[in-house]
This record gives structure tokens, C-alpha cells and sequence, in this order.
């Protein structure tokens, strides 16, 4: 990220997501305030989506992740009593204040001063209320301790929690990913999470020539991606960190989920393949206790 800038990336899926309202009307996610929090003109969006018709795939991944997230989040709430979660990396994500859950969810966005702080002007500027159960608390990951500071923001170690960690991990250094693993895994209360990451561009298969150009675009930014992942390796860190229960999902498994198998394997055999070693999305939890 370029010194006391907001990160560009965060505009990028935030772009993404409100570009999503208007030409696919939020089939994958639903998100209302996508666009206010934006802040652009919706001509301005729908100019961009023809401009470049490209964003497609990306930009149904990004609906994808969150879509995904949210729904394993539903279940966690429902089903297993979280009742804490935080939002890390949070960008322009805007389900802090359209949460469903209201007090029984205490929400804490986590994210680089410089770009927290661009977001809480936005959310003012926008007129977005922020509820009472939402609190911001600013970390660099690479260089500050997540832990000490959720703490200090009212963060329970001993309450069941939930993890929301959507397009970040790429852009972090292996170090700091496998430490914030570490952390989540070993959270006493127990913990869930859900994040995306990408396999080495060698191993990508449909989607290698995106993902070059992703790597670009965003390295232009001054934000490359530095952090990439094969299946096998990151469960075995996720086993070592506590988070045994894994769901791995390919853009296929994705596109599966919101299409049905049959309109999948249909539009495979047309030619028109969807990936199925490149971007990730990934759910883990540890294991409940008594
Ligand atoms: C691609 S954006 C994703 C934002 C949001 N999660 C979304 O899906 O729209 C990457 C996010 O990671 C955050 N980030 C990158 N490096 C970070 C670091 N070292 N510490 C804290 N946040 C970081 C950026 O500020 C940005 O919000």
C-alpha cells in the first residue's frame, strides 16, 4: 500500500461489488449498500462494467467469497453460538452495518489505519449508520499485534468467534498469514473462519492469464501479491493451527453452489471451462467444546 493511502484493492472489490447490484442485481449477493458506500454515480459503474467486460469472473468471485462467507456466518451464529466477529482486512465491506444479527453479533473491523480511516469518512459521507455493536480498531498486520488490539477493543478470547478475512490474505507476507492462522486457531472460545487465497500461478489452470493480469494491475497499485497457497500445504497449516474442519471451494465448486452442478457441467462442455486450480475460497473452523 502506498504510505498513509487507502489501499487501491479495497476501491477495486468494492467497485466490484456494487458493479454486481446493477448488471448481474445482486443474484450472488445481495448488498445494498454496495453502491452508496462507493460513493460513484451508477453511470459511472455501468460505464466501467462495459468498458471492461473482462471483470466478469473476478468479479463474480468477490460476490462469490462474501456470499459464501456470510452464509457459513449464518450458520455459526445459528448453530454453534458465535457471537463475536471480526472483519479483517475489511476494506469497503459493508456488512458491519447490515448485519442481521443486531447485539447478538459484536462486530470488530480490523484493518490498516490509513484505510480504516477512509472508510468511517465514507460511511459518514454516505449517511451509512454505523450500529452501536460495531467497533473499529486500526492494525497493521505485518508490523502489530491483532491479538493485543482486538483485546483492548472489548475482544472476548473466550467466546466463540468468527473470522470474515476476504481478499487480503494474497497480499500478505506468509509470515503474518500463518500467525493470524495461528491465532484464530487457537483462540480458547474456539473460532471459524473463511478466507480466499490463490494457488502459484504455475498451477493455475483457465484462470492463469487472469491472474497474471490481476498481479500486475495490483503490483502497480502497491499492492502485489506475495502470499500463494496449494491446497494440501495450507491444510496441513490449518490442521497444525487448531482449524481441523476445512471446506475448500474452486470457482467451479463456487459457481456449483450458485448455478447447480448441471448448469455448470453444461457450460463446461460448451467451452467455456471454469477454474478449478486457481482462486480459492476457504472455510475452517476448530472444534467445538463443551
Ligand atoms: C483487496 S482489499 C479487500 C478488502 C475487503 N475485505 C473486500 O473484500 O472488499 C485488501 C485489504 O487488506 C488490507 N490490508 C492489506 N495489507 C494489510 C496490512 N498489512 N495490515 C492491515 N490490513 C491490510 C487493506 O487495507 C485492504 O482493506
Amino acid at each position: 500500500m502506498f504510505d498513509g493511502q487507502p489501499s487501491r484493492t479495497a476501491m477495486g472489490a468494492a467497485a466490484h461489488r456494487a458493479i454486481h447490484q446493477l448488471v448481474e442485481e445482486g443474484r450472488v449477493l445481495r448488498d445494498p449498500l454496495a453502491i452508496p458506500i462507493l460513493g460513484e454515480t451508477v453511470e459511472t459503474l455501468r460505464q466501467r462494467a462495459l468498458d471492461r467486460p473482462q471483470d466478469r469472473g473476478l468479479r463474480f468471485f468477490i460476490a462469490a467469497r462474501s456470499e459464501l462467507a456470510e452464509a457459513k456466518l449464518a450458520q455459526a451464529v445459528e448453530q454453534r453460538g458465535v457471537s463475536q466477529l471480526v472483519v479483517l482486512g475489511a476494506g469497503l465491506d459493508t456488512l458491519s452495518c447490515r448485519s442481521p444479527f443486531g447485539e447478538r453479533l459484536v462486530i470488530h473491523e480490523v484493518d490498516h489505519p490509513a484505510t480504516q480511516a477512509w472508510k468511517i469518512a465514507r460511511l459518514a459521507a454516505a449517511g451509512i449508520p454505523v450500529p452501536d455493536h460495531v467497533r473499529f480498531t486500526p492494525v497493521d498486520f505485518e508490523r502489530m499485534s491483532l491479538l493485543d488490539a482486538l483485546v483492548t477493543a472489548g475482544f472476548d478470547v473466550n467466546r466463540r468467534s468468527f473470522f470474515l478475512w476476504l481478499g487480503t490474505v494474497p497480499y500478505l507476507t506468509g509470515q503474518a498469514v500463518s500467525a493470524t492462522l495461528r491465532l484464530i486457531g487457537g483462540l480458547p472460545g474456539g473460532s471459524e473462519v473463511v478466507f480466499d487465497y490463490a494457488e502459484p500461478i504455475e498451477n493455475h489452470d483457465t484462470s492463469a492469464d487472469h491472474i497474471r493480469a490481476l498481479s500486475e494491475r495490483v503490483a502497480a497499485a502497491g499492492e502485489p501479491l506475495v502470499s500463494w497457497f496449494t491446497p494440501a500445504a495450507l491444510r496441513a497449516d490449518l490442521c497444525a493451527a487448531g482449524l481441523d474442519h476445512c471446506e475448500d471451494f474452486t470457482v467451479r465448486g463456487l459457481a456449483e453452489r450458485h448455478w447447480g452442478k448441471e448448469a455448470v457441467a453444461a457450460r463446461m462442455a460448451s467451452g467455456s471451462p471454469l477454474s478449478e486450480r486457481g482462486g480459492h475460497v476457504l472455510y475452517a473452523r476448530s472444534p467445538i467444546r463443551p
